[in-house]
């Protein structure tokens, strides 16, 4: 099984940015334990982060035919991008969404999710976790 797993802007920045909300761990770190996890459950992984909204559409139009499975934290362009949901629409993979905290429990402009409606599965307020669950349900959803 292949996966992509797709993050948005200012995820980069982890570890610096608003470390109460998305803790002290760097993307680095983030993008070492996903890797890790991927690769003791037997399960390749490309990892791909960027600040640019037409680019995470590009990301998720090569899956198609290269991946069977895209993991995404679409980060701020979750509440905004129809662009992101429609390329999740064409490509229509199993996509599982992500988010390091509880976005229902924020303010009320992150309780939409455009991706959201693309995806089969949501992981939100487990940290970096959320992503390893994310993994443990495309690993399942696969055997079935
Ligand atoms: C986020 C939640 C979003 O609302 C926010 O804009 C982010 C990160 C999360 O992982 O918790 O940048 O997707």
């Amino acid at each position: 099984m292949k996966i992509k797993v797709i993050n948005g802007p200012n995820l980069n920045l982890l570890g610096i940015r608003e470390v109460a909300i998305y803790g002290k761990q760097d993307y680095a770190a983030l993008k070492r334990q996903i890797a890790e996890y991927a690769k003791t459950h037997g399960v390749e992984i490309e990892i791909f982060q960027s600040n640019s909204e037409g680019a995470i559409v590009d990301a998720i139009q090569s899956c198609l035919g290269n991946f069977d499975a895209i993991i995404i934290n679409p980060a701020a362009y979750t509440h905004t991008s129809i662009a992101i949901l429609d390329a999740l629409k064409a490509v229509a993979l199993p996509a599982v969404e992500v988010h390091l905290s509880d976005v229902d429990s924020r303010e009320d402009f992150r309780k939409i999710s455009y991706a959201g409606m693309a995806c089969c599965q949501r992981f939100a307020g487990m940290g970096f976790d959320g992503y390893l669950r994310a993994i443990d349900f495309l690993i399942a959803g696969s055997a079935r």
